[in-house]
């Protein structure tokens, strides 16, 4: 099976770290980089969450840190659903890799550039970074296959009513990314908030008895509080979900749209407005996942924690 290489980038966050255990276990993807991004939390606290997801799952690859904050917008985090850590609700080990000197667009262009083939990114957090990337190596562009990224949503939003956090946390690097005529699968609220693991799937999870399925087991109990306060029937596992995508695309629903970001507005800035009547005659820029195979996507889930305690997961 010829293997996907992929730079996974994120704001670990709950789900990102589950998108990350995900990654690490399946077969198909060839990790090359991981670095964070400021988003649910500051960049210092993201960076660290980063590396101790990566030594939980045994994932030593390159790592770096990305900017410190957006393009041009204020810093916001999300302490409401991830906590002050950023990743409350499970003890975690501390770093045990390096950490490399440049930060993550330095090594994100060091890897894309060295690489025999073209690499996708894999951004699970504000787009920052990727936008950067962009605009500092144009010459790049062909080297980079597909962006999977989690974010947006073309019928409503989560962080104001019409943005997604990660598009809203930088709505004009998501800009720069989705004019940027790179591939982009774009997983946002329309098939995130369908990816829902409810609370016997966590317990499926738990009795696998590994570390990392305890660890999980207790990142999704806590990340499922601050969403079935607000009415959630499980907790929606948003980025995992632009992981899956790559491994078991047949998993997803989608529609191939023409998408901007709007970067201005009173009430709809960091919406991602999709012209699904095709009135602007332009080709589309995104495949906009619409819906998603819950159980195939639990059970992916499932047997890719289920790796960890065995063979080279160990
Ligand atoms: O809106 C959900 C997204 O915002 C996820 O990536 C979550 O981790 C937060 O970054
Ligand atoms: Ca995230």
């Amino acid at each position: 099976m010829k293997k996907i290489p992929v730079i996974l980038e994120g704001d670990p966050g709950h789900d990102d770290a589950m998108a990350w255990v995900l990654a690490n276990a399946s077969p198909e993807l060839d990790i090359r980089m991981v670095a964070s991004s400021c988003g649910n939390q500051t960049i210092e606290k993201t960076t660290y969450n980063a590396r101790r997801v990566c030594t939980l799952i045994g994932l030593d690859v390159p790592m770096a840190k990305g900017r410190p904050r957006p393009l041009l917008a204020e810093p916001m985090a999300a302490a409401s659903v991830h906590g002050e850590s950023g990743l409350d609700g499970a003890e975690l080990p501390e770093p045990a890799y390096p950490m490399e000197e440049m930060d993550s667009v330095a090594l994100m262009a060091k890897i894309i550039g060295e690489s025999s083939e073209p690499i996708t990114i894999v951004p699970t957090g504000p787009l920052t970074n990727v936008a950067a990337l962009l605009m500092a190596h144009p010459e790049l562009k062909e080297k980079i296959a597909r962006i999977s990224m989690m974010g947006g949503g073309v019928q409503y939003g989560n962080w104001s009513p019409a943005a997604e956090f990660n598009i809203l946390v930088d709505p004009e690097a998501a800009d720069v990314v989705f004019r940027s005529g790179i591939p982009i699968t774009m997983a946002g609220l329309d098939v995130t908030e369908k990816a829902l693991i409810f609370p016997e799937d966590f317990e499926r999870i738990r009795a696998l008895g590994n570390p990392v399925a305890l660890v999980v087991a207790q990142w999704l109990e806590f990340f499922y509080e601050f969403h079935r306060e607000i009415g959630y029937e499980g907790a929606p596992v948003h980025d995992a979900v632009a992981v899956a995508a790559l491994v078991r695309p047949e998993l997803m629903e989608s529609r191939d749209l023409y998408v901007q970001i709007e970067t201005k507005g009173d009430f709809c800035r960091g919406a991602t407005v999709a012209d699904f009547n095709n009135r602007l005659g332009k080709a589309p820029n995104a495949k906009v996942l619409m819906g998603i195979d819950r159980q195939g996507f639990v059970d992916l889930l499932v047997e890719a924690i289920a790796t960890y305690g065995k063979g080279e997961n160990a």
